[in-house]
């Protein structure tokens, strides 16, 4: 029999946590319900994402989702393919709720950069492409929607690799043009040529034809034979696939397609389970790393109360770094010490909430039960881990909170608190404002939206939300705030985050803050991670 270290390396080897990013629209729900499909985890497409016309709306959980019809919350989809099982998290598609997405990538060891063929590289996809370097995460790109009229392949390698300073070296590459797209050729297998018969409504797998080069020649023309041009142009260029700059992240393999109806989806999946790599060593706040043998240990990356409103509990998002989970174990919370017991764990698709007795590194677990467990938190069995915090993003929407109905104060205190461990806002307090009215301070104005749906529904105090002028924060310390909470100077105040105490300086624009640091040249002013540049 084996140790549960082997058990663990065996396992982790077999696994591959990915998430998907990319701008709103560019189609990441209909790739990822194209993954599920292929991978045969669903037999439909149109189960995952609750678009008009479509079916069961599994991750949308929240009444204000499913008024908006977009992902406010994120689902883990586990779905094995060939022999590996793989772990694509969903990550809110919505610009305003980045930070929750950040963390996502927190828990993720590749990420497959979805683009639109027509718009190239948008906002949401620079900013989500800064983290993945940042994390150092390895990227694979997928260009959609090459079955509508769009750019050209070759500008489109020239405008990553000119932007992003990322080599792009395709995978796949399409025969005809954006709108006109009459299959692919793999690049490894540049003799033969893919093409597609769509099924109606992309609902089933597209069927996959493999022709000659020469049966391409004579039925294709001029569409094949610009492809394999293309493709030997860009060989020479030295633009061909290469593991090592993929993993350092400096170069992204590419494949193209039509996420709708399903036109290369196969190849994309074969690629996470032969290009991406499987759950490694991660390194600790201490210096040094935990291996993937080593006993249990596992990051919290979310925390979601009444996912379900007939359990209204928290659930924890945990992502298992290293060891085997067992549930029913008892393992340690790293920043407080103590014992944490994982009675409740759950696979956290949706609303589906199957019970989890074990998992490997690189799955996700729900644990229930939560109420002791924050963001950044690590959980681990055997020798201490501290994984690295979170990181959190600069705030630039503020508001000043307060119970619409004073009698329910108890209540809004409850609720506010429980948002912000959330990590839904992040809560401000002074003490020149007292703990009755805090600040709520966001990276997108819809994240207030949530706080007063959330607090009118699960907590039962509606609140008035009354916005504050500013639009910069800064991190400072104490003597910076007392300096600015005392200038008559500068506009702008001091308040402190109560999750981590961290103290910010909050001021209207740049020019205030310009203005702060003539005045106090020697307080501390410290940029925090931008999401909105
Ligand atoms: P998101 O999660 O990234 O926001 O994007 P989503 O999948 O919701 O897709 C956005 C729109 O793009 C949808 O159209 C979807 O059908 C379309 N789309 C996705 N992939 C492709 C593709 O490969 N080709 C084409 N032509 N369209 C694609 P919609 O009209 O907004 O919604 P729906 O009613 O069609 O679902």
């Amino acid at each position: 029999m084996s140790t549960a270290g082997e058990q663990a390396a065996s396992e982790a080897a077999r696994r591959r946590t990915f998430a998907v990013i990319s701008h709103p629209d560019a189609g990441k729900s209909t790739l990822t319900e194209a993954l599920a499909l292929h991978a045969q985890a669903i037999t439909e497409a149109g189960a995952v994402h609750g678009k008009s016309g479509r079916r069961a709306v599994a991750s949308d959980w929240m009444e204000m989702e499913k008024a908006r019809g977009i992902s406010v919350t994120s689902a883990v989809l586990q779905f094995a393919h060939r022999d590996r099982v793989l772990n694509l998290l969903d990550t809110p598609g919505h610009a305003d709720f980045s930070e929750d997405t950040y963390r996502v990538l927190a828990a993720v060891d590749c990420a497959i950069m979805l683009i639109d063929a027509a718009k190239g590289l948008e906002e949401q996809t620079r900013k989500l492409f800064d983290v993945c370097r940042h994390r150092r995460i390895p990227v694979i790109t997928f260009v959609n929607k090459w079955d509508r009229p769009g750019r050209e392949a070759l500008e489109l390698m020239d405008e990553i690799e000119r932007e992003f300073r990322l080599r792009p070296t395709p995978v796949t590459w399409p025969v005809g043009t954006a709108g006109d797209l009459r299959g692919l050729v793999d690049a490894r297998h540049p003799e033969t040529m893919l093409r597609y018969t769509r099924t109606p409504g992309g609902a089933h797998e597209a069927v996959e034809e493999t022709i000659t080069a020469e049966q391409a020649t004579g039925e294709e023309g001029t569409w094949w034979e610009q492809a394999t041009e293309e493709l030997e142009l860009l060989r020479e260029e030295g633009a061909e696939y290469d593991r090592d700059s993929f993993l350092a992240g400096t170069s992204t393999p590419v494949f193209f397609g039509a996420a709708v109806s399903n036109i290369g989806v196969r190849l994309l999946l074969d690629a996470v389970v032969d290009l991406a790599p499987a759950p490694g060593p991660r390194e600790l706040e201490t210096g040094g790393s935990r291996p993937v043998d080593a006993p249990f240990s596992g990051l919290v990356f979310k925390v979601q109360a009444n996912m379900d409103p007939s359990h209204r509990d928290r659930i924890a998002f945990l992502r298992v770094c290293s060891g085997v989970f067992e549930r029913g174990s008892t393992v340690i919370r790293a920043t407080s010490g103590k014992p944490f017991a994982t009675k409740y764990a759950h696979s956290v698709f949706g609303q589906d909430r199957s019970s989890v007795d074990t998992a490997y590194p690189g799955d996700v677990v729900g644990v229930g039960n939560a109420a002791a467990l924050r963001v950044g938190d690590t959980l681990y069995d055997g020798p201490a881990a501290q994984f690295p915090p979170m990181p959190t993003f600069a705030p630039e929407h503020f508001a000043v909170a307060r119970p619409a109905d004073v009698s329910r104060s108890k209540q809004f205190r409850r609720g506010i608190a429980q948002l912000d461990e959330e990590g839904v806002v992040q809560v401000l307090t002074s003490d020149l404002r007292g703990d009755q009215s805090p600040v709520l301070a966001a990276v997108g104005p819809m994240q207030f939206e949530v706080v007063s749906h959330r607090m009118a529904g699960e907590f039962s105090s509606p609140i008035r939300l009354e916005p504050l002028p500013y639009h910069l924060a800064r991190a400072t310390d104490a003597a910076g705030g007392e300096a600015l909470n005392g200038s008559r100077l500068v506009r702008g105040e001091a308040l402190v985050r109560v999750r981590d105490k961290a103290v910010l300086a909050l001021f209207p624009d740049r020019w205030q803050a310009n203005s702060f640091e003539r005045a106090f040249p020697d307080a501390r002013l410290d940029h925090l991670l931008a999401a909105h540049e």
